[in-house]
């Protein structure tokens, strides 16, 4: 494996391997960590915004002791017009050995392998709406953390899906793992128009009934336009998870939640903040598997 730029070029072995991977990771000596990816440099392109993704690769990398190299892209050439292709091929040329690159366009990642030296190392951290690999990773990791057999659980994705690489990359991984028990809800309009292998629900209540693991999704404003955008407290009455329906689901339900999150809007700001969610227990796991990740490419 060099890449990792859609999680359905991975099979199930090779998913499990960077579980356990990351697994391994958090128990050696961060001593012996540090010296997995020493000597070699990793570049960071982020052409969205982020925080965890950005944050904890740069932390996954350090704790490799890998050099990291945060491009502000505000401050650089592109602002000159500087094509993508031009800013690869001039920072490959001072000695990169991978890129994680986060970049509005959905199926970047072919056109960038074409450009780079198949030698380095490229990671997507999030094409458009198309795919996010590395946190379909760290919400199967969390997931695991607290549930056994994948292949029984009943999995609610709510929200956003329609524009959710989320969502995407959690569908395709779970199919791989064998799980076909997903079910979406959210507005018509946001859902996604491919179904693979999934259930769409005609209620919330219907979505969450029994559900083992919810998932919900904030409403990616960024990628609609302005007239398209739900009004917030219908959508909060309609599609938001809060402590009443929340009673519908298994009484060991977990809630996960990519990040960032909309508190009133998606989901009830105190179910956010207590158990059943996992939100942080995601966001610490995103350092421990983009370490496996690094890791296992270099
Ligand atoms: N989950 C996620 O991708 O968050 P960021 O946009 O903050 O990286």
């Amino acid at each position: 494996m060099k890449h990792l730029t859609d999680i359905k070029n991975l099979n199930k072995i090779q998913i499990e391997a960077l579980l356990i991977k990351a697994q391994s990771l958090n128990k050696a000596e961060s001593e012996i960590n540090r010296k997995i990816l020493k000597h070699k440099t990793i570049v960071n392109l982020f052409f969205e915004n982020s925080t965890r993704t950005l944050v904890s690769f740069e932390i996954a990398a350090k704790k490799l002791g890998a050099d990291v190299i945060n491009v502000n892209l505000e401050h650089s050439s592109t602002k000159k017009g500087e094509s993508l292709k031009d800013t690869l091929l001039t920072l490959q040329a001072m000695g990169v050995d991978a890129f994680v690159v986060r970049h509005p366009e959905n199926n970047i990642f072919a056109t960038i392998k074409k450009w780079i030296d198949p030698k380095v190392a490229l990671i997507n951290a999030g094409d458009g709406n198309n795919q996010h690999p590395t946190q379909a990773l760290l919400d199967i990791y969390t997931i695991f953390q607290h549930k056994n057999n994948i292949k029984d659980l009943k999995i609610s994705i709510i929200g956003d899906i329609k524009h959710s690489r989320v969502a995407n990359s959690l569908i395709d991984i779970l199919n791989i793992l064998g799980n076909h028990n997903i079910h979406l809800y959210g507005p018509k309009q946001l859902l996604p128009i491919e179904r693979k292998n999934s259930t769409i629900s005609q209620s919330m209540d219907q979505a969450i009934k029994d559900s083992d693991v919810i998932v919900m999704l904030r409403i990616q404003k960024e990628r609609m336009q302005a007239q398209n955008i739900p009004d917030l407290e219908n959508y909060n009455t309609n599609f938001g998870l809060n402590s009443k329906t929340l009673t519908q689901a298994a009484t060991d339900c977990i809630i996960l939640h990519p990040g960032p999150i909309n508190r009133g809007v998606e989901i009830q700001s105190e179910l956010a903040d207590n158990h059943p969610s996992v939100i942080l227990e995601q966001v610490t796991n995103g350092v421990l598997i983009r370490q496996a990740v690094l890791a296992t490419l270099l």
